[in-house]
């Protein structure tokens, strides 16, 4: 596929890569209990290449859906999107993981449909895996997609494809029954076969006991520092957007310092201070 294909010669966006060995999905399976897995999302090539070494899993989250196109949720979030933003992550790194959301729509319906929504993933980017939102009712699909080559990351909790459905994007498990829904949505998906779960938005001891229950690692968002890794949306943790959840902490201010940037050149252009004599091209002798 077109996806799969750059002209490397012309993309001052694809430097060459100091050799590296990428993670395979065993690995990161067998990180339960270890070293806490380091997981961002990554939309684009150039996020790619600049969080790669640093991470374990690059997340090409359907959160694009909000973070780059500006939609009200992840609801309208196609295949086709993921499967572009997709093949530009895979492209962008040669040490992380790369995992691809299965977008609201494309794997509910049907085993098949999941099948042919994730095989197509896998074809048209090289991504290593698939993530999927949902518990006990997916965990069939889970275990489906598993069996036949295609490595699952859970995802329980909060999860925003139900947003209809749950009423908001609050944190979950706080009534008992809650708490026990969500505790047999891990192991169900744990036992289907999934190599890792990302626990979102759940109480800090939920979490706790979902981490310590399955055998697979569990990754953490707005969870606990107990989880066998984090994730976060790497434009929240780099301070682009002003407003953030509780669980995110912001480690820069890059919306702050683009707009700076930005001030600072519109005032050159103005001024005629830039281009300066260093950004024009002499004549020849
Ligand atoms: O879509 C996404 O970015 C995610 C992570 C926040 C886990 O699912």
């Amino acid at each position: 596929m077109s996806h799969l294909t750059l002209d490397t010669a012309t993309s001052r966006a694809n430097p060459t890569p100091a050799p590296m060995k990428r993670l395979t999905i065993p690995a990161i399976r067998n990180r339960k209990g270890k070293e806490p897995l380091v997981m961002l999302t990554a939309y684009t090539v150039r996020m790619a290449q600049l969080l790669d070494t640093h991470c374990d899993i690059l997340l090409v989250g359907d959160s694009l859906g909000q973070v780059i196109y500006g939609l009200p949720s992840t609801l309208p979030v196609t295949l086709d999107m993921m499967i572009a933003h997709g093949a530009a992550v895979v492209r962008g790194s040669y040490h992380s993981v790369v995992l691809i959301d299965m977008p609201f729509g494309s794997y509910e319906a049907s085993l098949e449909a999941a099948f042919a929504s994730a095989a197509r993933v896998m074809a048209e980017t090289g991504a290593a895996g698939v993530k999927m939102e949902g518990g006990e009712a997916m965990a069939p699909t889970v275990r489906f997609l598993s069996e036949r080559g295609i490595p699952v990351m859970g995802h329980v909790g909060l999860t925003p494809q139900a947003v209809n459905t749950l009423g908001g994007y609050g944190a979950r498990g706080r009534t008992n029954a809650e708490h026990a829904k969500i505790i047999a949505d891990a192991r169900a998906i744990a036992d289907a076969g999934a190599f890792a779960i990302v626990a979102e938005g759940v109480v800090e001891t939920l979490a706790n006991t979902i981490t310590a229950e399955v055998s697979c690692p569990v990754i953490g968002i707005g969870a606990s520092n107990q989880c066998d890794g984090q994730v976060l949306v790497t434009e929240d943790m780099l301070g682009l957007f002003e407003r953030t959840p509780r669980f995110v902490k912001r480690f820069d201010d890059l919306a702050g310092r683009i707009s700076a940037a930005v001030e600072t050149y519109a005032a050159e252009v103005r001024s005629r201070a830039f281009p300066g004599p260093e950004q024009v091209y002499p004549a020849r002798d």
